[in-house]
């Protein structure tokens, strides 16, 4: 059966707002949801009893603690592969650890995969918050079932605010809405159905997709909005889907910002393509649809509507012209070059397939060893047939450009050779990033400055499901 569209209330996830030196405790646990009015309720692992977890307002310079505490059930209710590195049957089935998607931290509050820890236990985190306002978020990534964790319900969002993003008179209070999408697959009687290969012994999937798709929690909500802007902080925390946004009557809205922070300027379009992990900033001017409905798409699906009230509303919010200063990094500010392939392999006999970085499995030596405060080139060269957004803890990056180059010549002599002319990035993906779309057939070079923090951190795909097995490397800054 169909499920009635837009009967329920875009939920909001509660708000912390820790001051300097603040101790926030937040407790993972299992709880019940209704994902919709006519569903039975739905048991959800989640951060506080919420999905989306409590959204953490952090200010730039203003540092606190959360101290995240493993209150889980001690067996999983979704399929642990146990033929997965770091799930294997000698490791506890629930283990924890919470990163924090997007954040310059030391290593140790980071959430490396291998940090977790089992429900009756807690870890302290610090969050220096020194780094530009950007749409964070936090999830779990224990090693070998993050993929689980994170369907499960563990997500939320983290929003860093500083100075000079509150000086520009953007949407904000109530004007600014927090969409957190993920898909989900549910039985008829509202639990989470998570699929498996059929194989007991080896479950894991390789791709999952939901045929509903929560928003903050809710299945088809509708948000009752006023005729004037809106800011909306989009995050997609889906496993495996990308959505491409936009709005049903076609109306323009303009990028402001992307994974770590604001653009140098508003990019207005008329949709986007958001890959799991990625953040999209975006302002939407509800003023011309007094009294109408517009419905959020993902292609030709609706995923919410805003209900725009008849009455004629005073807006004084502003998108200045120029946000801030994004100095746009070059070929020749990069130090070094590496170049690494992003592989798949459906031959092997131990998994159906496995999908790798640079050829390597997560438990081989560190090859990415960086030193801190420099700057590297990595051209992602991208040998499988699907996008991969590729993710790396700890530092931003800028997309530099992607190249066609011929992949079968690659694969037999490990010799690049360029088709045709490299592509600049669209002007919203020209910001601050931490996740790239890694197209197939394509180099994709970004550039990044590995200041912070010297210690291992992790780079990955953030499709959970490749993530999982083997597609994730450590790296190394040294001092
Ligand atoms: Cu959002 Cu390593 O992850």
């Amino acid at each position: 059966a169909t499920l009635a569209p837009f009967v329920d209330a875009l939920p909001r996830p509660p708000v912390h707002r820790p001051a300097a030196g603040d101790t926030l405790r937040i407790r993972m646990a299992r709880s019940t949801h209704t994902l919709h009015r006519d569903l039975p309720p739905t048991e959800l692992w989640t951060y506080d009893g919420h999905y989306p977890g409590p959204t953490i307002e952090a200010h730039t310079g203003v540092p606190f603690d959360v101290v995240w505490e493993n209150a889980l059930p001690t067996t999983h209710f979704l399929p642990v592969d146990h033929a997965i590195c770091g799930a294997e049957k000698d490791k506890p089935q629930v283990r924890a650890i919470v990163h924090l998607h997007g954040a310059k931290v030391p290593h140790t509050d980071d959430g490396y995969p291998e940090d977790w820890y089992v429900p009756g236990k807690a870890r302290r985190h610090h969050y220096p918050n020194a780094q530009d306002a950007a749409t964070l978020w936090y999830h779990d990534h224990a090693m070998g079932i993050n993929r689980l964790n994170m369907y499960a319900g563990l997500m939320g969002l983290y929003l860093l605010r500083d100075a000079h993003e509150l000086s520009l008179g953007l949407p904000s209070g109530d004007f600014e809405l927090p969409l957190v999408l993920a898909d989900r697959l549910l039985h008829a009687d509202g639990r989470l159905y998570y699929p498996d290969s059929g194989d007991a012994k080896a479950p894991w999937v390789p791709e999952v997709f939901g045929n509903l798709t929560l928003v903050n929690g809710a299945i088809l909500p509708r948000a009752d909005v006023q005729a004037r802007r809106y800011r909306l902080r989009v995050l997609n925390a889906a496993n495996g889907r990308f959505y491409h946004l936009r709005f049903r009557d076609g109306r323009p809205f303009q990028v402001i910002g992307s994974d770590q922070g604001l653009l140098a300027a508003p990019a207005t379009v008329r949709s986007v393509f958001v890959a799991p992990g990625e953040r999209v900033d975006l302002v939407v001017d509800f003023a011309a649809a007094r009294g109408m409905a517009v419905e959020l798409m993902n292609d030709a699906l609706p995923l919410m509507r805003f209900a725009v009230g008849a009455g004629q509303v005073r807006d004084d919010s502003r998108v200045p012209a120029t946000l801030r200063e994004v100095p746009r990094l070059t070929e020749a500010s990069a130090s070094k070059t590496r170049e690494l392939t992003l592989d798949e392999y459906s031959d092997c006999i131990a998994t159906p397939m496995l999908m790798l970085l640079n050829g390597k499995r997560w438990h081989d030596p560190v090859t990415e060893t960086v030193k801190l405060g420099s700057t590297e080139m990595w051209n992602l060269v991208n040998l499988t047939e699907d996008t991969h957004p590729i993710h790396l803890h700890l530092v931003r990056f800028q997309v530099l450009d992607r190249r066609p180059y011929a992949v079968d010549e690659y694969m037999e002599k490990k010799t690049l050779r360029y088709v045709g002319p490299a592509q600049v990035p669209p002007p919203h993906e020209r910001g601050w990033k931490d996740v790239v779309q890694a197209y197939p057939g394509m180099v994709t070079r970004i550039v990044a400055t590995f200041d912070g923090y010297p210690g291992r951190y992790a780079w990955h795909c953030h499709l959970a499901e490749h993530e999982a097995n083997e597609m994730m490397r450590p790296f190394e800054v040294v001092a």
